[in-house]
């Protein structure tokens, strides 16, 4: 058996109800590349959530699903704004530039979050030649340090975006930990917030694999359908990504499971928070802990299970909790933690 550690979600393994979906699917033959009967039953599911005047396009993974998201919406001589740490800024090996051919611009973020007054900033030369236009804004949804953008500080920056002709797309590769957090159905805080583009995640909360672009408003995703493709990220086997968020959008997963890990990433940060050598870092919103911890001890934690550092200059830590994680789990991380600083 393997061991459940803290290094990511996207370490854990696939919830048994998608397994059986997936299973459920695999038989005879259906239509290849997403026009079977498992595909339109998935986005009838989307629909029924958003509404019905949306464009859903199922990809492989995030990165691609953020890609898509982006270059259906810009032209080369365009920038996107989003935080300094956001996903597709530092960890989608510049693939949002390379494929958008926009420059992605950095903001300064509080707990991962942005602000209007960080875009205002650059809404400066507008119609000169010489600098990237401004066009998209980009917010991860919660937060790559486990913060959750409340429902009036994305109104706020949609509402500033659609004042400024720019359009808000949110990074959800953990909105049910978000949707969990807020305790409000996807819709509220995306499309009925003013989100225009939501990058719609499973993978990290139960699923095996694969991702959702939702187009709030379908003339945004008239060319999707051929950058998916040029993009490689159009898979012929549509069914098997499709049953999985066919069965994923049922709240008996989805909810469930991201309330397992937020309640988890709760659970933990009340274990350590009075520990005086461990300090948190971040708000604990939804299923990540972000903590300072002495460096002497790092090594020898991971050992017990893998963590990642996430800050090598401070030691910040980050342990994320998921789906299937256990009280006993951290029970015995934290045991190991605390032996760890008495020696
Ligand atoms: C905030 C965020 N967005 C998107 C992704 C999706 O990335 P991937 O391409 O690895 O599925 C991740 C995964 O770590 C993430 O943390």
């Amino acid at each position: 058996m393997n061991p459940r550690g803290f290094a990511s979600d996207n370490n854990s393994g696939v919830h048994p109800l998608i397994m059986q979906a997936l299973a459920d699917v695999n038989n005879g033959h259906v239509v290849a590349y997403g026009s079977d009967h498992y595909t339109k039953s998935a986005i009838e599911r989307f629909k029924t959530i958003f509404g019905n005047e949306i464009a859903v396009y199922f990809l492989y993974n995030g990165t691609g699903a953020n890609v898509l998201a982006l270059k259906s919406v810009t032209e080369s001589w365009h920038s996107i704004l989003c935080s300094e740490v956001a996903h597709i800024y530092e960890d989608e090996c510049g693939a949002p530039e390379k494929i958008t051919g926009c420059k992605l611009i950095p903001l300064p973020h509080v707990h991962g979050k942005i602000s209007v007054d960080g875009i205002h900033k650059h809404l400066v030369w507008l119609d000169d030649e010489h600098r990237v236009q401004p066009k998209v804004v980009s917010i991860t949804q919660s937060t790559e340090m486990g913060g959750v953008y409340s429902l009036n500080e994305i109104k706020t920056i949609s509402k500033f975006c659609h004042d400024n002709n720019l359009l808000l797309h949110m990074d959800g590769a953990r909105l049910s930990n978000a949707a969990i957090s807020l305790g409000l159905e996807y819709v509220d805080f995306t499309k009925k917030a003013g989100v225009d583009i939501l990058s719609f995640g499973g993978t990290k909360n139960g699923m095996m694999f694969g991702e959702a672009v939702i187009f709030f408003n379908p003339e945004h995703a008239k060319h999707s359908k051929y950058f998916r493709k040029q993009n490689m990220q159009l898979n012929s086997k549509m069914r098997y990504i499709a049953a999985q968020f066919d069965a994923y959008l049922n709240p008996d997963i989805w909810k469930k499971n991201a309330i397992n890990a937020n309640e988890k990433a709760q659970y933990l940060y009340n274990a350590v928070k009075d520990i005086k050598e461990i300090n948190v870092v971040h708000p604990v919103e939804a299923n990540g802990v972000f903590a300072i911890i002495p460096k002497e001890i790092t090594e020898e934690l991971q050992k017990e299970v893998f963590f990642y550092v996430f800050d090598e200059h401070a030691n910040m830590v980050r342990w994320m909790c998921s789906w299937d994680t256990t009280t006993d789990d951290i029970d015995r991380f934290v045991k190991r933690l605390k032996e760890l600083l008495k020696k």
